[in-house]
């Protein structure tokens, strides 16, 4: 066994940002096996190019004999399975590819690990990790007083999104219950930062308010998340891969509760500070209330007891410095912004806002 690991969707949101940490941070080889679906981007990971320690592969994880070979041929000490169809707008108006890459991908790369583990050498038996990357969303929703979920909250997946990363997980569980494949899972809240694809709330609202366009929020606005920056996330990920104890799950959260139009809100006063335009005004004014998202969960909060006081985990931004941060990294990477503003992105902005924006509260 190699000192590799083997990271899917590392072109993605999440995936990019913990590729790079991985790379700055260890000695260590990574192979990225990444579709390049409309949300994977190879200009995430340009500051990786001919680092001889990143090896990019474009591939499907349902391809079976490609995932594989890749076992076969780097003998990873570890596989990170970030890859997932994300966003649940995307999952409302077409939920195949949800069930296909969450549900048959994740058991595809199960499927593999467990014949490249089974094979291994006693001691490299033990090294092995299989962490699987999901969501808080398998939880369902929370009133305004529930307690926070924990890793005993009994799963209750709302969104075809949710119900197919809540299958996935059902699947990691039962491959270690089952067939004893040291597997490792973490539930995480909502991520925002560097290269978020711009359909979610965050980048969505910072470009349309630094553009002057309508800020399209759902419903009443009041629904809450808990916001994690996205380099904690993967501080949290690594946390868990060396430490965690095997079958186990651990919910990570940034202990930032928002409702959307504070989250909104901020967005428009930072803006207001950092590129004032006297055409645009007061950005708050461009916020429209539009038609809400159907079965849109209320709130989500983490209760992250678990992580910290097992691992010693803890997030280190707050809200404030992880947005004032993130609206400043879009300002100074437009380039990234008008690569990906492509025409699959535009094709969506009109199938999800058309509507909704000729819908207004
Ligand atoms: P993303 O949509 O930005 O990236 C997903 C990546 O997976 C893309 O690079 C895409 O090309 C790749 N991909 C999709 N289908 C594939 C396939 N069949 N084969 C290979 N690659 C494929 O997603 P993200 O926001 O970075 O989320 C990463 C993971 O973290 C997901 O599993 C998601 O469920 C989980 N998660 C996300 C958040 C969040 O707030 N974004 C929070 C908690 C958990
Ligand atoms: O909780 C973790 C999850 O967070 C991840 O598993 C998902 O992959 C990730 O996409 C995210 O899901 P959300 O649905 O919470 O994120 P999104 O950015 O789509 O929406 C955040 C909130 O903002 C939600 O209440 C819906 C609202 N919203 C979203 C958009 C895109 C708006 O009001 N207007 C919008 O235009």
């Amino acid at each position: 066994m190699n000192d590799c690991v083997i990271v899917t969707g590392g072109a993605g949101f999440i995936g990019s940002n913990f590729v790079l940490q991985w790379v700055a941070n260890t000695e260590s080889e990574v192979v990225n096996l990444d579709a390049l679906t409309y949300a994977g981007n190879r200009g995430n990971l340009t500051s990786l190019d001919g680092n001889p320690r990143h090896n990019f592969v474009r591939g499907d994880i349902c391809d079976a004999s490609l995932v594989a070979s890749l076992f076969e041929r780097f003998q990873p000490r570890a596989i990170l399975h970030f890859a997932a169809e994300s966003h649940v707008d995307r999952s409302i108006t077409g939920p195949d590819a949800f069930v296909q890459t969450n549900v048959f991908g994740t058991f595809t790369l199960l499927q593999a690990a467990k014949q490249y583990w089974e094979k291994l050498p006693a001691g490299d038996k033990e090294r092995f990790r299989f962490l699987h990357v999901s969501t808080d969303e398998v939880y369902g929703t929370l009133g305004p007083d529930d307690p926070a979920f924990s890793e005993t909250t009994p799963y209750a997946p709302n969104s075809p999104y949710a119900a197919s990363k809540a299958g996935s997980d059902h699947l990691v569980r039962a491959y270690h219950h089952t067939y004893g494949l040291p597997t490792l899972t973490t539930n995480c809240s909502n991520n925002y930062g560097p290269f978020q694809f711009p359909e979610k709330l965050i980048p969505l609202m910072i470009l349309n308010a630094l553009e002057g366009k309508p800020l399209p929020v759902y419903g009443d606005g009041l629904n809450i998340r808990d916001w994690l920056f996205v380099e904690d996330h993967c501080t949290a990920i690594r946390t868990v891969l060396e430490r965690g104890r095997l079958g186990e799950t651990y919910n990570v959260g940034g202990n930032s509760e928002r409702n959307n139009i504070h989250v909104v809100h901020t967005i428009c006063d930072l803006l207001d500070e950092l590129r004032p335009d006297a055409a645009i005004g007061s950005r708050r004014g461009l916020i429209t209330y539009v038609k809400d998202r159907p079965g849109h969960d209320r709130r989500y909060a983490i209760n992250a007891d678990k992580i910290s006081t097992e691992l010693g985990w803890k997030p280190s931004e707050n809200f404030e410095s992880g947005i004032r941060a993130t609206v400043t990294w879009y300002l100074e990477h437009l380039d990234w912004v008008n690569e990906i503003r492509s025409g699959a992105y535009q094709q969506w902005i009109e199938l999800n806002y058309k509507e909704r924006l000729g819908a207004e509260r």
